[in-house]
Formats: structure tokens, sequence, C-alpha cells
């Protein structure tokens, strides 16, 4: 595996891999890998000759009182995990590279209307930071494919908008969530959980599951009263429930009856932890 930290070095390889025809596909990250970063690459590596990661901590992407300072960095792990499962090259750029003026006044892309609801609502800015960085790497290695985990639902709808309006020629992949054997979607924030909250949060993924079933299982469905019931369980639970929302999975507008797939979408706290979930629930008609 090779590892460059400059676009100049990034773009020199990939040029020769380009020149003896080999397709590009790409899986952006911010490190602290995991089996669902791996489930990834195993994907990326289906579509292409040479699969390319890149780790950067977007500073862009955390709020203020956001766990920016303290995101894990353990770039010498994660490089030997990335080496043992195959992956070509690793991009690992300082933030003087990806943002050489500066974070003040960088040209920001915004995509409207998703980036505001649900996970936008409690971290304003945070979809305009990851569609500004996703919008730069993307640039920087013009892969023929990118990766991305439907663990984080919204934010792969919000790239899918962006590749789309601004006409990148990217394919946007999506790869279904990789759990802990108790459901427990994987996630880097999972450290945050003490040993108690560990045992408790499996707890998100079992409310998901049991209002898919009440949207599957009835014939008129309340959205609302499903998720306030989840609401309440949760919170009596422990959890301080951000939301807990059904939507229709194309673009996450409020559900109708007569849509054809639903996703059902929860944030909540576990002590020092943010965690999130969702489940998609396809409508056979
Ligand atoms: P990060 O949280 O490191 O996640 C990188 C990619 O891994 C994302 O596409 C995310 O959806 C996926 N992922 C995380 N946990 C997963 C799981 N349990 N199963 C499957 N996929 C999972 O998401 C980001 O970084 C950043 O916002 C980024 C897109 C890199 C832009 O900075």
């Amino acid at each position: 595996m090779q590892r460059v930290e400059t676009t100049a070095a990034l773009r020199a390889l990939l040029k020769q891999w380009r020149q003896s025809g080999d397709r590009i596909a790409f899986v952006p990250t911010m490190g602290d890998l995991h089996a669902g970063h791996l489930a990834l690459v195993k994907e990326a590596r289906q579509h292409a000759e040479r699969v390319v990661v890149s780790i950067f901590v977007n500073p862009l992407q955390f709020g203020e009182n956001e766990d920016f300072d303290h995101y894990p960095r353990l770039l010498e792990r994660d490089s030997e995990k990335l080496k043992a499962v195959g992956v070509d090259l690793l991009f690992s750029p300082p933030v003087a590279e990806v943002y050489p003026n500066g974070l003040q006044g960088v040209v920001r892309v915004d995509v409207p209307t998703i980036s505001s609801i649900l996970c936008g609502a409690s971290r304003p800015g945070h979809f305009s930071g990851v569609a500004t960085v996703v919008s730069k790497l993307l640039n920087m290695v013009q892969p023929d494919c990118a990766v991305f985990g439907e663990k984080d639902f919204q934010q792969l709808l919000v790239i899918k908008k962006l590749v789309s309006d601004l006409c990148f020629s990217s394919e946007i992949i999506g790869v279904p969530t990789c759990r802990e054997i108790d459901g427990l979607a994987m996630s880097s924030r999972n450290r945050y959980l003490t040993d108690s909250q560990r045992q408790q949060a499996p707890m998100l993924n079992q409310a998901l599951q049991k209002a898919k079933k009440a949207v599957t299982g009835a014939s008129l469905v309340d959205f609302q009263k499903i998720a306030e019931q989840a609401t309440i369980s949760l919170n009596k639970s422990g959890f301080k429930v951000d939301y807990f929302e059904v939507r229709r999975a194309a673009d996450l507008a409020k559900p109708m009856r007569d849509n054809d797939e639903f996703v059902i979408l929860v944030a909540a706290w576990l002590g020092s932890a943010r965690l999130i979930d969702n489940v998609r629930v396809p409508i056979p008609r």
C-alpha cells in the first residue's frame, strides 16, 4: 500500500493507474477504522482495480462544542488495517493541504432542504462541512465510484444530491450498516460509552425494529404515534432522544401512506455519546 499526504503526489499516482486502464474506487473516512469502514473497502474492491482510502478529520463539519479536538487519530493503526485488506493507496492530508487558505471564507457547498432537517437541525453547518469536503476529495481523486455507509443515511442522500446537481462523474455506492452481534451499529463514537451504557445501546436498534414492524404491520399507520411511542420508551430507558422519525426513504420528506419505501431514523444521546441509526422499510405493493 502506498501512502501520500499531498494532492500533487496523489494525482501523480492516479494518473499512472488511469493510463494503464485501471478503474479507481474511493472510500473517504475520518479514520479510527472499524469493520464498517472495511466493509466499504471490500465493496470498493468489487468495482475497481484500484482502491483509494482517505483519512481526514474534517474540521469544517464539527460544531464548536463537538469532538473535533478529541476525535481519535490513530493513523498508524488504521494504516495497518488498510494494508491488511489490500488497499492500494492511503491519502492522509494535513488540514493545510485541504484548506490551504484556512477555513474562514472557504467556498462552501450547501445542499439545501435536506441539510437542515434531522441531524442538520441539531448540528447546524454540519452537512455543509461534509458536502464541502466530499466535493474537494472527489475533485482530488476523481474516482470512477465512491463508497459510503448507509449508517449515515442522511449524509448519503446529501452526497447523492450534490453529485447529481454539481455533475460529478463519480458513481455513489451505498453499503448496508455493519453491526455488532447485539445489533448496535458500529461507530467510532461507541468508544465514549461506559460498560453499562454499552449494554443499553442495542435498545436503539431494537426500537427501530419494533417501529419497522408497526409501519409494515398495520393498514392504517400513524407514523407520528409510532415515533412518539419509541421516543418515550427510549427516554425512559436512559437515552435522550434527539429525534425518532419515519420519513420517505428517497429524500427524507414527511412520509405518506402510498410511499414505496420508508426509512426510520433515530439520533439519541447515551451519556456523552450521540448515537445514530436507521432502518429501511420497503413496502411491497
Ligand atoms: P466516518 O464517520 O469515518 O465514516 C466514513 C464512512 O464509513 C461513511 O461513509 C460512513 O457512513 C461509513 N460507516 C461508518 N460506520 C459504518 C457502519 N457501521 N457500517 C457501514 N458503514 C459505516 O462519514 C464520515 O466519516 C465523514 O463525514 C466523511 C464522509 C469522510 C466526510 O468527512
